[in-house]
Protein backbone atom coordinates (compact mmCIF):
# COMPACT_ATOMS: atom_id res chain seq x y z
CA UNK A 1 0.00 0.00 0.00
CA UNK A 2 1.18 3.84 -0.55
CA UNK A 3 2.48 5.36 2.29
CA UNK A 4 0.97 8.27 1.09
CA UNK A 5 -2.98 8.74 0.23
CA UNK A 6 -4.67 12.34 -0.46
CA UNK A 7 -6.89 11.21 2.40
CA UNK A 8 -3.72 11.17 5.15
CA UNK A 9 -2.27 14.29 2.95
CA UNK A 10 -5.28 16.63 3.21
CA UNK A 11 -5.73 15.30 6.98
CA UNK A 12 -1.86 16.64 7.44
CA UNK A 13 -2.41 19.89 5.71
CA UNK A 14 -5.62 20.91 7.59
CA UNK A 15 -3.89 20.11 10.76
CA UNK A 16 -0.47 21.47 9.77
CA UNK A 17 -2.52 24.64 8.72
CA UNK A 18 -5.03 24.60 11.14
CA UNK A 19 -4.94 28.39 11.59
CA UNK A 20 -5.52 28.86 7.87
CA UNK A 21 -8.41 27.13 8.20
CA UNK A 22 -9.74 28.48 10.84
CA UNK A 23 -9.15 32.14 8.81
CA UNK A 24 -11.14 30.47 5.73
CA UNK A 25 -14.00 30.06 7.73
CA UNK A 26 -14.12 33.28 9.57
CA UNK A 27 -13.66 35.56 6.83
CA UNK A 28 -16.28 33.34 4.86
CA UNK A 29 -18.80 35.39 6.48
CA UNK A 30 -18.04 38.31 4.70
CA UNK A 31 -16.09 37.38 1.63
CA UNK A 32 -17.54 34.47 -0.86
CA UNK A 33 -15.00 31.61 -0.89
CA UNK A 34 -12.85 33.40 2.40
CA UNK A 35 -10.77 35.46 -0.20
CA UNK A 36 -11.28 37.75 -3.28
CA UNK A 37 -9.12 35.47 -5.72
CA UNK A 38 -10.56 32.06 -6.17
CA UNK A 39 -7.63 30.71 -7.64
CA UNK A 40 -5.71 30.69 -4.44
CA UNK A 41 -7.48 27.32 -3.13
CA UNK A 42 -4.91 24.79 -2.26
CA UNK A 43 -6.79 21.76 -1.62
CA UNK A 44 -9.24 22.42 0.81
CA UNK A 45 -8.47 26.15 1.64
CA UNK A 46 -6.08 28.90 1.26
CA UNK A 47 -2.63 29.48 3.19
CA UNK A 48 -2.79 32.55 5.23
CA UNK A 49 0.46 34.50 4.90
CA UNK A 50 2.45 36.57 7.85
CA UNK A 51 4.75 37.83 5.91
CA UNK A 52 7.83 37.07 3.78
CA UNK A 53 11.46 38.18 3.46
CA UNK A 54 13.79 36.84 0.41
CA UNK A 55 12.27 33.64 -0.83
CA UNK A 56 10.28 32.90 2.14
CA UNK A 57 7.29 33.28 3.48
CA UNK A 58 5.94 32.95 7.17
CA UNK A 59 2.20 31.71 7.52
CA UNK A 60 -0.47 32.70 10.16
CA UNK A 61 0.02 29.01 11.38
CA UNK A 62 3.78 30.03 12.02
CA UNK A 63 5.54 28.11 9.38
CA UNK A 64 8.29 29.44 7.17
CA UNK A 65 8.26 27.74 3.93
CA UNK A 66 10.25 28.55 0.19
CA UNK A 67 7.82 30.52 -1.75
CA UNK A 68 7.75 28.62 -5.04
CA UNK A 69 4.40 30.25 -5.61
CA UNK A 70 5.78 33.63 -5.49
CA UNK A 71 1.99 35.46 -6.24
CA UNK A 72 1.82 33.30 -9.53
CA UNK A 73 5.39 34.32 -10.86
CA UNK A 74 4.88 37.61 -10.09
CA UNK A 75 7.88 38.14 -6.78
CA UNK A 76 11.09 37.33 -9.16
CA UNK A 77 12.92 39.24 -6.99
CA UNK A 78 11.25 37.42 -3.65
CA UNK A 79 10.11 39.69 -1.24
CA UNK A 80 11.10 42.67 0.51
CA UNK A 81 13.78 43.48 -2.33
CA UNK A 82 15.34 46.77 -1.21
CA UNK A 83 15.44 47.78 -4.86
CA UNK A 84 12.05 47.72 -4.27
CA UNK A 85 11.26 48.90 -0.83
CA UNK A 86 13.62 51.90 -1.47
CA UNK A 87 11.73 52.79 -5.14
CA UNK A 88 8.12 52.65 -2.61
CA UNK A 89 9.71 54.84 0.23
CA UNK A 90 11.10 57.38 -1.54
CA UNK A 91 7.95 57.77 -4.34
CA UNK A 92 5.45 58.20 -1.42
CA UNK A 93 6.55 61.19 0.42
CA UNK A 94 5.44 63.33 -2.98
CA UNK A 95 2.68 61.96 -2.85
CA UNK A 96 0.89 58.49 -4.48
CA UNK A 97 -2.19 59.76 -6.56
CA UNK A 98 -2.39 62.22 -9.81
CA UNK A 99 -4.66 62.81 -12.48
CA UNK A 100 -1.97 64.29 -13.97
CA UNK A 101 0.74 62.37 -16.04
CA UNK A 102 4.44 62.19 -14.28
CA UNK A 103 8.03 61.56 -16.19
CA UNK A 104 7.91 57.49 -14.43
CA UNK A 105 5.13 56.88 -17.02
CA UNK A 106 7.76 57.35 -20.00
CA UNK A 107 10.84 55.76 -18.41
CA UNK A 108 8.95 52.35 -17.79
CA UNK A 109 7.63 52.29 -21.32
CA UNK A 110 11.36 53.01 -22.60
CA UNK A 111 12.57 50.16 -20.61
CA UNK A 112 10.35 47.73 -21.92
CA UNK A 113 10.58 49.09 -25.63
CA UNK A 114 14.18 48.68 -25.28
CA UNK A 115 13.92 44.90 -24.02
CA UNK A 116 11.07 43.68 -25.97
CA UNK A 117 11.55 43.22 -30.06
CA UNK A 118 7.98 43.59 -31.25
CA UNK A 119 7.23 46.52 -28.60
CA UNK A 120 7.39 50.58 -29.75
CA UNK A 121 5.09 51.94 -27.88
CA UNK A 122 3.31 50.87 -24.47
CA UNK A 123 0.38 52.36 -22.55
CA UNK A 124 0.02 50.92 -19.11
CA UNK A 125 -2.99 49.65 -17.02
CA UNK A 126 -3.30 48.16 -13.61
CA UNK A 127 -3.37 44.30 -14.69
CA UNK A 128 -2.69 42.40 -17.49
CA UNK A 129 -6.73 41.19 -17.67
CA UNK A 130 -7.30 44.95 -18.50
CA UNK A 131 -4.28 44.89 -20.66
CA UNK A 132 -5.64 41.68 -22.90
CA UNK A 133 -9.04 43.76 -22.94
CA UNK A 134 -7.18 47.11 -24.40
CA UNK A 135 -5.56 44.32 -26.81
CA UNK A 136 -8.15 43.15 -28.54
CA UNK A 137 -9.68 46.70 -28.61
CA UNK A 138 -7.04 47.98 -30.43
CA UNK A 139 -7.10 44.98 -32.79
CA UNK A 140 -10.55 45.55 -33.37
CA UNK A 141 -10.13 48.82 -34.55
CA UNK A 142 -7.29 48.43 -36.59
CA UNK A 143 -8.79 45.53 -38.44
CA UNK A 144 -12.48 46.38 -38.86
CA UNK A 145 -13.22 42.78 -37.68
CA UNK A 146 -14.75 41.78 -34.40
CA UNK A 147 -13.87 37.90 -33.56
CA UNK A 148 -11.45 36.88 -31.69
CA UNK A 149 -9.19 33.26 -31.51
CA UNK A 150 -7.23 31.83 -28.69
CA UNK A 151 -5.88 28.81 -28.06
CA UNK A 152 -7.58 26.06 -25.68
CA UNK A 153 -5.65 26.08 -22.23
CA UNK A 154 -4.48 29.72 -22.93
CA UNK A 155 -5.51 32.29 -20.02
CA UNK A 156 -5.56 36.18 -20.56
CA UNK A 157 -7.68 37.10 -17.45
CA UNK A 158 -11.53 37.33 -16.68
CA UNK A 159 -13.10 38.99 -18.65
CA UNK A 160 -16.28 37.56 -20.53
CA UNK A 161 -14.77 37.64 -24.17
CA UNK A 162 -11.13 35.77 -22.79
CA UNK A 163 -12.37 33.80 -19.48
CA UNK A 164 -13.52 31.23 -22.50
CA UNK A 165 -12.07 27.56 -22.93
CA UNK A 166 -8.98 28.28 -21.28
CA UNK A 167 -9.81 25.45 -18.42
CA UNK A 168 -12.34 23.16 -20.64
CA UNK A 169 -13.12 20.07 -18.72
CA UNK A 170 -13.87 16.42 -20.18
CA UNK A 171 -17.42 16.81 -19.24
CA UNK A 172 -18.50 19.91 -20.66
CA UNK A 173 -19.44 20.14 -24.89
CA UNK A 174 -15.77 21.50 -26.27
CA UNK A 175 -15.64 19.63 -29.29
CA UNK A 176 -13.29 17.72 -30.58
CA UNK A 177 -9.06 17.63 -29.76
CA UNK A 178 -9.25 18.86 -33.99
CA UNK A 179 -12.20 21.47 -33.71
CA UNK A 180 -12.59 22.65 -29.81
CA UNK A 181 -15.56 24.65 -29.34
CA UNK A 182 -15.74 28.17 -26.91
CA UNK A 183 -17.06 26.92 -23.26
CA UNK A 184 -17.47 29.77 -20.99
CA UNK A 185 -15.10 28.99 -18.33
CA UNK A 186 -17.43 30.88 -15.75
CA UNK A 187 -21.08 31.45 -14.93
CA UNK A 188 -22.30 35.10 -15.69
CA UNK A 189 -20.65 35.18 -19.09
CA UNK A 190 -23.29 36.01 -22.00
CA UNK A 191 -23.60 32.70 -24.45
CA UNK A 192 -23.62 35.27 -27.12
CA UNK A 193 -19.88 35.91 -26.26
CA UNK A 194 -18.98 32.64 -27.52
CA UNK A 195 -20.22 33.37 -30.64
CA UNK A 196 -17.18 36.09 -30.93
CA UNK A 197 -14.65 33.51 -29.63
CA UNK A 198 -12.96 31.21 -32.17
CA UNK A 199 -10.88 28.41 -30.44
CA UNK A 200 -7.27 26.59 -31.94
CA UNK A 201 -5.78 23.51 -30.05
CA UNK A 202 -2.58 23.64 -29.16
CA UNK A 203 0.17 22.80 -31.29
CA UNK A 204 -2.16 21.70 -34.04
CA UNK A 205 -0.89 22.98 -36.73
CA UNK A 206 -3.29 21.40 -39.38
CA UNK A 207 -6.14 22.42 -37.35
CA UNK A 208 -5.03 26.13 -36.76
CA UNK A 209 -4.45 26.53 -40.50
CA UNK A 210 -7.61 25.35 -41.35
CA UNK A 211 -9.59 27.02 -38.59
CA UNK A 212 -7.77 30.65 -38.97
CA UNK A 213 -8.46 30.39 -43.02
CA UNK A 214 -12.10 29.99 -42.18
CA UNK A 215 -12.73 32.61 -40.08
CA UNK A 216 -10.02 35.03 -41.43
CA UNK A 217 -12.91 37.53 -42.69
CA UNK A 218 -13.96 37.85 -39.76
CA UNK A 219 -10.82 37.66 -37.09
CA UNK A 220 -9.24 41.11 -35.44
CA UNK A 221 -7.09 39.37 -33.64
CA UNK A 222 -5.32 35.66 -32.37
CA UNK A 223 -4.51 35.80 -28.14
CA UNK A 224 -1.81 33.20 -27.08
CA UNK A 225 1.15 32.35 -24.41
CA UNK A 226 3.75 30.66 -25.69
CA UNK A 227 3.92 29.19 -22.55
CA UNK A 228 0.42 28.82 -20.66
CA UNK A 229 0.18 29.00 -17.13
CA UNK A 230 -3.08 29.23 -15.40
CA UNK A 231 -4.80 26.63 -18.01
CA UNK A 232 -2.29 24.25 -17.53
CA UNK A 233 1.35 24.84 -18.73
CA UNK A 234 2.19 23.85 -22.28
CA UNK A 235 5.03 24.84 -23.89
CA UNK A 236 4.39 25.73 -28.02
CA UNK A 237 6.60 24.43 -30.37
CA UNK A 238 8.54 26.64 -32.60
CA UNK A 239 7.60 25.78 -35.87
CA UNK A 240 3.71 26.22 -34.52
CA UNK A 241 4.78 29.74 -33.61
CA UNK A 242 6.08 30.16 -36.69
CA UNK A 243 3.23 28.89 -38.58
CA UNK A 244 0.76 31.51 -37.09
CA UNK A 245 3.24 33.99 -37.62
CA UNK A 246 3.27 33.78 -41.46
CA UNK A 247 -1.16 32.71 -41.45
CA UNK A 248 -2.01 36.36 -39.20
CA UNK A 249 -0.01 38.42 -41.50
CA UNK A 250 -1.63 36.59 -44.67
CA UNK A 251 -4.95 36.77 -43.06
CA UNK A 252 -4.90 40.21 -41.96
CA UNK A 253 -5.13 38.88 -38.09
CA UNK A 254 -3.30 41.11 -35.71
CA UNK A 255 -1.15 38.51 -33.40
CA UNK A 256 -0.94 39.46 -29.46
CA UNK A 257 1.65 37.39 -27.73
CA UNK A 258 0.42 37.36 -23.84
CA UNK A 259 3.63 37.46 -22.15
CA UNK A 260 2.25 38.42 -19.07
CA UNK A 261 3.87 35.52 -17.41
CA UNK A 262 6.78 34.65 -20.06
CA UNK A 263 8.44 38.13 -19.55
CA UNK A 264 10.17 36.29 -16.64
CA UNK A 265 12.19 33.95 -19.47
CA UNK A 266 14.62 36.36 -20.34
CA UNK A 267 16.00 40.09 -21.18
CA UNK A 268 14.07 40.08 -24.21
CA UNK A 269 11.04 37.60 -23.01
CA UNK A 270 9.70 34.49 -24.21
CA UNK A 271 9.79 36.37 -28.10
CA UNK A 272 13.16 36.69 -27.59
CA UNK A 273 14.14 33.09 -27.43
CA UNK A 274 11.57 32.13 -30.12
CA UNK A 275 12.98 34.83 -32.29
CA UNK A 276 8.68 35.78 -33.68
CA UNK A 277 7.69 39.30 -33.75
CA UNK A 278 3.92 39.64 -32.52
CA UNK A 279 2.04 42.78 -33.37
CA UNK A 280 1.05 43.28 -29.61
CA UNK A 281 2.69 41.97 -26.82
CA UNK A 282 0.89 42.13 -22.95
CA UNK A 283 2.95 42.38 -20.01
CA UNK A 284 1.98 42.04 -16.26
CA UNK A 285 2.76 40.27 -13.32
CA UNK A 286 6.56 41.55 -12.80
CA UNK A 287 6.02 44.94 -14.44
CA UNK A 288 5.13 45.89 -11.50
CA UNK A 289 7.79 44.53 -9.34
CA UNK A 290 4.76 43.66 -6.93
CA UNK A 291 2.48 46.58 -7.72
CA UNK A 292 -0.78 46.01 -10.26
CA UNK A 293 0.46 46.82 -13.44
CA UNK A 294 -0.39 45.70 -16.64
CA UNK A 295 0.67 47.17 -19.86
CA UNK A 296 0.18 46.54 -24.01
CA UNK A 297 2.58 47.17 -26.29
CA UNK A 298 3.47 46.98 -29.62
CA UNK A 299 4.46 48.18 -33.53
CA UNK A 300 3.79 52.09 -33.58
CA UNK A 301 1.34 50.97 -36.43
CA UNK A 302 -1.26 49.31 -34.47
CA UNK A 303 -0.09 50.99 -31.48
CA UNK A 304 -1.13 54.54 -33.43
CA UNK A 305 -5.00 53.48 -32.93
CA UNK A 306 -4.76 54.77 -29.27
CA UNK A 307 -2.85 58.21 -31.01
CA UNK A 308 -5.17 59.16 -33.57
CA UNK A 309 -8.64 58.46 -30.83
CA UNK A 310 -9.61 55.95 -33.15
CA UNK A 311 -9.97 53.84 -29.87
CA UNK A 312 -10.41 55.25 -26.38
CA UNK A 313 -9.06 54.00 -23.05
CA UNK A 314 -8.54 54.93 -19.93
CA UNK A 315 -8.74 54.05 -16.05
CA UNK A 316 -8.07 55.71 -12.85
CA UNK A 317 -5.15 54.20 -11.34
CA UNK A 318 -4.02 53.45 -14.91
CA UNK A 319 0.26 54.06 -14.84
CA UNK A 320 0.03 54.39 -11.29
CA UNK A 321 2.97 56.27 -9.88
CA UNK A 322 3.45 53.57 -6.91
CA UNK A 323 3.00 50.73 -9.15
CA UNK A 324 5.73 52.90 -12.04
CA UNK A 325 7.83 53.09 -9.05
CA UNK A 326 8.32 49.75 -7.88
CA UNK A 327 7.79 48.09 -11.51
CA UNK A 328 10.72 50.27 -12.77
CA UNK A 329 13.29 49.21 -9.65
CA UNK A 330 12.09 45.42 -10.68
CA UNK A 331 13.00 45.43 -14.54
CA UNK A 332 16.45 47.44 -13.63
CA UNK A 333 17.22 44.42 -11.46
CA UNK A 334 16.90 42.08 -13.60
CA UNK A 335 19.55 42.38 -15.50
CA UNK A 336 21.04 39.63 -17.74
CA UNK A 337 23.29 38.01 -15.06
CA UNK A 338 19.62 37.89 -13.02
CA UNK A 339 18.13 36.37 -16.03
CA UNK A 340 21.38 33.67 -16.33
CA UNK A 341 20.83 32.63 -12.57
CA UNK A 342 17.19 32.10 -12.66
CA UNK A 343 17.57 29.85 -15.65
CA UNK A 344 20.64 28.36 -14.60
CA UNK A 345 18.50 27.28 -11.55
CA UNK A 346 15.45 26.32 -13.20
CA UNK A 347 17.50 23.66 -15.66
CA UNK A 348 18.88 22.39 -12.60
CA UNK A 349 15.49 21.62 -11.28
CA UNK A 350 14.13 20.00 -14.16
CA UNK A 351 17.02 18.06 -15.63
CA UNK A 352 17.98 16.58 -12.32
CA UNK A 353 14.36 15.68 -11.02
CA UNK A 354 13.53 14.24 -14.80
CA UNK A 355 17.20 11.81 -14.83
CA UNK A 356 16.57 10.21 -11.34
CA UNK A 357 12.67 9.88 -12.34
CA UNK A 358 13.31 8.32 -15.60
CA UNK A 359 16.41 5.61 -13.77
CA UNK A 360 13.50 4.79 -11.69
CA UNK A 361 10.67 4.47 -14.17
CA UNK A 362 9.06 6.95 -12.10
CA UNK A 363 5.86 8.93 -13.78
CA UNK A 364 7.24 12.26 -11.84
CA UNK A 365 8.26 14.70 -14.99
CA UNK A 366 8.91 18.10 -15.00
CA UNK A 367 8.41 20.16 -17.93
CA UNK A 368 8.92 23.58 -19.47
CA UNK A 369 10.66 25.84 -21.65
CA UNK A 370 13.47 25.96 -19.10
CA UNK A 371 13.02 29.28 -17.56
CA UNK A 372 11.76 29.96 -14.21
CA UNK A 373 8.27 28.81 -14.52
CA UNK A 374 7.66 25.35 -14.84
CA UNK A 375 5.61 22.58 -14.14
CA UNK A 376 5.70 19.49 -12.46
CA UNK A 377 3.15 16.45 -12.85
CA UNK A 378 2.30 12.43 -11.63
CA UNK A 379 1.64 11.05 -15.19
CA UNK A 380 -0.65 7.78 -15.64
CA UNK A 381 2.61 6.11 -17.07
CA UNK A 382 6.77 7.12 -17.56
CA UNK A 383 6.77 8.27 -20.70
CA UNK A 384 4.03 10.19 -21.37
CA UNK A 385 4.06 14.07 -21.69
CA UNK A 386 1.73 17.27 -21.69
CA UNK A 387 1.64 18.47 -25.42
CA UNK A 388 -1.85 20.32 -25.07
CA UNK A 389 -4.37 21.35 -22.99
CA UNK A 390 -6.11 17.54 -22.92
CA UNK A 391 -3.23 15.32 -22.32
CA UNK A 392 -3.84 17.26 -18.50
CA UNK A 393 -7.19 15.12 -18.67
CA UNK A 394 -5.80 11.76 -20.76
CA UNK A 395 -2.43 11.98 -19.34
CA UNK A 396 -1.50 13.22 -15.63
CA UNK A 397 -2.68 11.72 -12.37
CA UNK A 398 -4.38 15.08 -10.74
CA UNK A 399 -5.14 13.09 -7.35
CA UNK A 400 -1.57 12.04 -7.24
CA UNK A 401 -0.25 15.64 -8.65
CA UNK A 402 -2.37 17.20 -5.69
CA UNK A 403 -0.95 14.67 -3.08
CA UNK A 404 3.12 16.47 -4.17
CA UNK A 405 1.60 19.75 -3.88
CA UNK A 406 0.17 18.97 -0.71
CA UNK A 407 3.02 17.33 0.71
CA UNK A 408 5.30 20.03 -0.32
CA UNK A 409 3.51 22.75 1.67
CA UNK A 410 3.83 20.03 4.57
CA UNK A 411 7.45 19.75 4.08
CA UNK A 412 8.92 23.41 4.23
CA UNK A 413 7.79 24.49 -0.04
CA UNK A 414 4.75 26.39 -1.08
CA UNK A 415 4.80 26.11 -4.85
CA UNK A 416 1.10 26.45 -7.26
CA UNK A 417 -1.30 23.82 -5.88
CA UNK A 418 -2.19 22.79 -9.83
CA UNK A 419 1.94 21.54 -10.04
CA UNK A 420 3.83 24.71 -10.50
CA UNK A 421 6.98 26.32 -9.45
CA UNK A 422 8.49 29.91 -10.19
CA UNK A 423 11.68 30.83 -8.88
CA UNK A 424 12.80 34.16 -7.21
CA UNK A 425 15.91 35.98 -7.54
CA UNK A 426 17.40 35.10 -3.58
CA UNK A 427 16.67 31.56 -3.74
CA UNK A 428 20.30 30.29 -2.89
CA UNK A 429 21.58 26.78 -4.55
CA UNK A 430 20.94 24.93 -1.05
CA UNK A 431 17.04 26.04 -1.55
CA UNK A 432 17.20 24.34 -4.79
CA UNK A 433 18.73 21.25 -3.66
CA UNK A 434 16.63 20.73 -0.58
CA UNK A 435 13.71 21.13 -2.89
CA UNK A 436 14.36 18.50 -5.27
CA UNK A 437 15.36 16.07 -2.61
CA UNK A 438 12.48 16.45 -0.68
CA UNK A 439 10.67 16.54 -4.06
CA UNK A 440 12.26 12.97 -4.45
CA UNK A 441 11.30 11.96 -1.45
CA UNK A 442 7.61 12.48 -1.59
CA UNK A 443 7.93 10.51 -4.76
CA UNK A 444 9.40 7.74 -3.06
CA UNK A 445 6.96 7.63 -0.01
CA UNK A 446 4.18 8.03 -2.61
CA UNK A 447 5.50 4.45 -4.55
CA UNK A 448 6.75 2.78 -1.68
C1 LIG B 1 -1.01 34.86 -19.23
C2 LIG B 1 -1.90 35.68 -18.36
N1 LIG B 1 -2.60 36.68 -18.90
C3 LIG B 1 -3.39 37.46 -18.15
C4 LIG B 1 -3.53 37.26 -16.80
C5 LIG B 1 -4.42 38.16 -15.99
O1 LIG B 1 -3.59 38.91 -15.17
P1 LIG B 1 -4.18 39.69 -13.92
O2 LIG B 1 -4.61 38.65 -12.94
O3 LIG B 1 -3.03 40.52 -13.46
O4 LIG B 1 -5.31 40.52 -14.38
C6 LIG B 1 -2.83 36.23 -16.19
C7 LIG B 1 -2.97 35.97 -14.74
O5 LIG B 1 -2.60 34.96 -14.22
C8 LIG B 1 -1.99 35.40 -16.99
O6 LIG B 1 -1.30 34.39 -16.45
Amino acid sequence: MNRLSIESSLKKFTAKFAESAAMTREAREVIPGGYSRNSFNFGPHAVFVEQGDGAHIETVDGHRLLDLNNNFTVNVLGHGHPAITRALIDTIPSGISFGNPGPPEADLARILIERIPSVEKVQFSCSATESCMSAIRIARAYTGKTKIAKLEGGYHGFSDILQISSHTQPDQDGGTDTDPKAVADSGGIPTATLDDVVVLGQNDRDGAERILRTHAGDLACLILELQSGSGGLVTLEQEFVEQLRSLTKELDIVLVFDETISLRAGYHGLQGVYGVVPDLTVMGKIIGGGMPLGAVGGSADVMDVLETGKVSISGTHHGHKLALAAGTACMRTLDHAAFEKLNSQSARVISELNEWSEARKSPLLLYGQGFSHMAYSYMKAPDLKVRNHRDYWHNVDSEKTQILSLELAIRGFFPVHRGELSLSLPMADDDISSFIETLKEIVEDLES
